[in-house]
């Protein structure tokens, strides 16, 4: 057995699907070679060679997913949140992107990114580059080195992308994509590539097709923005008039992906049942990013609705429209988001509870990569232990009810240990 074999005590909670969390006060879960054996509330005596690793009372819980990340916005999280979308975007985000034409800037900035994702409760990924190959090759790197599994997409964008940051053609667009492709061939060993077509306002026809047809070739994935703005919505019935609905120009372009090879839509505020079935009928994942959703005051996504029709969920940070990569405040703000739906747009819509949250943001969201974000036999194993000792109550509490407080109160959760894969890429003692 190799390092990554051992076991960790503590006081663990993990979803085995999405109505409940199994916890174990002073439990044990199991990792042999990266792959976990399973969560038990007594010693697991056949595993007893096993280095035991004792939290205490530490919190164990899965690490979580973040379905959708823009690496190149994270320097300027948390300003010029008074726009909507298409401002916020021409207004701040197209020119610090630009920006990004200069490695030196790529490898500093990405450099903060990689570090704070390598922290906080993160342990897999889906992330938005720029259109910049040799930037994108510079933060692939980066992110390899951490340890946390990611997917990264050089961003197409050959139209209405203004000063510095337009691909000159989709030859162009298509022809850099190979080019960054071959770059990468092989080169790591944690972070994936996906092709990255923006959104339809920022790609042509003829770029679309092409990355449709290039997806299918190569076997690649695709991750792009869906229905998230209703003057982007607008905006793309006039740029595809044939389409049916915004998800309807995606398929058109063989770009919504199949149940092999899921395309991930970020937001999906405004999607309706017709591309609510387009969204089932290609296994497409959807990244619910509700903090983003508040900040560009795009609305709010229906995620029972999706939830209940078995549509492929997580949740996403969508930094910098989204102000942290905390994904502990992105289930915050996205229990509220779903009790204000509830409360202000449909009452027949119930809010999500905690159970369904925990599980969209570990489980959910953690399906895209495989058997990722639960402590359930045969699971990849990815945990974060987490020091709530400063969190002061006057009683007792339940794993459930500690695991509760920190995701609406994160302040005094600290991350003491992550393991991905059976492998320690974080400690708050190194
Ligand atoms: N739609 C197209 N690009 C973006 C982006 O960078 N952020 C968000 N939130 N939506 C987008
Ligand atoms: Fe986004």
């Amino acid at each position: 057995m190799t390092s990554s074999s051992f076991i960790l005590k503590g006081c663990i909670a993990f979803s085995e699907g999405s109505k409940s969390i199994v916890t174990y006060r002073g439990g044990y879960v199991v990792c042999v070679d990266g792959i976990c054996k399973g969560a038990f509330s007594e010693f697991p005596k056949r595993y007893e060679n096993l280095p035991l690793v004792d939290c205490k009372n530490q919190l164990i819980i899965p690490g979580m997913t973040d379905l959708h990340v823009h690496a190149p916005q994270y320097t300027f999280r948390g300003i010029g949140m008074d726009e909507e979308l298409l401002e916020w975007l021409s207004k701040y985000t197209f020119p610090e992107e630009a920006k990004y034409s200069d490695l030196s800037y790529a490898r500093k900035a990405y450099g903060y990114f990689a570090e704070d994702l390598r922290r906080c409760f993160t342990t897999r990924a889906v992330v938005f580059a720029t259109l910049h190959n040799e930037a994108t090759v510079e933060l692939m790197d980066q992110l390899d080195k951490t340890g946390v599994i990611t997917y990264v997409g050089k961003v197409n964008m050959d139209r209405n992308g203004g000063v510095g940051l337009e691909e000159e053609s989709a030859e162009a667009s298509l022809q850099a994509t190979l080019e960054w492709l071959e770059q990468i061939q092989g080169k790591y060993t944690n972070t994936m590539p996906i092709l990255t077509p923006r959104f339809i306002p920022s790609c042509s026809d003829e770029l679309m097709k092409g990355l449709g047809k290039l997806s299918a070739e190569k076997g690649l994935r695709i991750q792009s923005h869906l229905s998230e703005n209703q003057s982007e919505i607008a905006w793309v019935k006039e740029l595809v008039p044939s389409s049916t609905s915004y998800a309807n120009a995606y398929e058109i372009f063989d770009t919504m992906g199949t149940a092999e090879l899921p395309t991930i839509m970020a937001h999906c505020v405004y999607s309706d049942e017709e591309e609510m079935a387009i969204l089932k009928k290609h296994g497409a994942y959807i990244a619910h990013c509700a903090d983003s959703n508040m900040n560009l005051a795009s609305g709010i996504a229906p995620i029972r609705k999706f939830l209940d029709a078995g549509i492929n969920i997580g949740l996403g940070t969508d930094v910098a429209a989204g102000s942290s990569m905390n994904m502990i405040k992105t289930m915050l703000i996205s229990l509220q988001a779903s009790k204000m739906y509830y409360r202000l747009v449909d009452a027949d819509v119930k809010p999500l509870s905690f159970e369904e949250m925990f599980y969209l943001a570990t489980m959910g969201g953690g399906s895209y990569f495989g058997k990722v974000g639960s402590f359930k036999d045969g699971y990849e194993f990815d945990a974060v232990v987490i020091d709530d000792s400063k969190m002061y109550s006057m009683r007792d509490m339940s794993v459930r009810e500690r695991i509760e407080r920190m995701v609406y109160n994160d302040a005094d959760a600290f991350i003491t240990d992550k393991y991905v894969k059976g492998n320690k890429i974080y400690s708050s003692a190194e």
